[in-house]
């Protein structure tokens, strides 16, 4: 059975793409820092025979590496690993301490990339992988009180492109998916008022789910997808 490695999977996009990575046939290690409750019931969900859950924060590298060394010593290693985790912390700039600025970009970029580095060893030993990291339209057209979060995922953009390089000729594939306006609980604190403003801007005049980033996942892990290397894939109802 293949492993798949979500960040971030037992809520929001994270659980959609657990869920959809399971039924495509992967033993899913569910990773989570805190929602207890969402991560027991992502378990249910899915069936203790495919889904495991793995407690650490990605920004904390010792941990990152600590939990990757764990599931390879007992299970083998990852084939696919979905960099999901994120947080914001919306705010004019001028406002941002320094702590939220350090911890959007922990979290965000340097969590993906410590958790990249951990998997690849084991991706190069068995000839083939695939990351794929979830960053953000807002990576690619900026937003005003969002800056740092901005800046984390047009990170992951370059990242992306960047690893794509090194590792195509050992048959691992790197690409970003961009989501644009997806509810979950990182957006349904927005206003109605914005919210209706916002739904004017998508042609598809509907906000996205998780299984319409699910969906590209399920695309990317595919045999068929072995030539898609360091794309950037919108899903955004052609907001952009
Ligand atoms: N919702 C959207 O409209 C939207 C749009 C574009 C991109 N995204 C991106 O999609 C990803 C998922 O977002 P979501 O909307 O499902 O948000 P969410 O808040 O519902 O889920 C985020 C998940 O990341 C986990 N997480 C946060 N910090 C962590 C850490 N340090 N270590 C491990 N896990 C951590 C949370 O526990 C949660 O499970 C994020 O990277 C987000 O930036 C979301």
């Amino acid at each position: 059975m293949k492993l798949a490695l979500v960040t971030g999977g037992v809520k929001g996009i994270g659980k959609s793409i657990s869920i959809t990575l399971a039924k495509e046939g992967f033993f899913v290690f569910a990773n989570y820092s805190s929602s207890e409750d969402h991560a027991k019931r992502l378990v249910e969900v899915i069936g203790e025979d495919k889904c495991k859950l793995v407690k650490f924060d990605v920004g904390n590298r010792e941990q990152v590496n600590a939990s990757i060394k764990q599931i390879e010593e007992s299970f083998g290693s990852v084939d696919v690993l979905v960099n999901n985790a994120g947080i914001t912390k919306d705010d004019l700039l001028i406002r941002l301490s320094e702590a939220d600025i350090e911890r959007v970009l922990r979290v965000n970029l340097l969590g993906a990339i410590f958790c990249s580095q951990a998997v690849i060893r084991g991706m190069l030993k068995k000839r083939g992988g695939r990351i794929i990291n979830i960053s953000s339209i807002i990576g690619e057209i900026g937003n005003p009180g969002q800056t740092i979060y901005a800046a984390s995922k047009a990170g992951l953009i370059g990242f992306t492109k960047s690893l794509a390089k090194e590792l195509g000729s050992r048959n691992i594939t790197v690409n970003a998916i961009t989501p644009g306006y997806i509810e979950t609980d990182m957006t349904s604190n927005l206003n109605e008022e914005i919210k209706q403003s916002m739904l004017k801007s998508i042609p598809v005049s509907r906000f996205g789910s998780g299984d319409d980033v699910a969906a590209v996942v399920k695309f990317l892990v595919s045999e068929e997808a072995g030539y898609v290397n360091g794309a950037v894939i919108p899903v955004n109802g052609g907001m952009f």
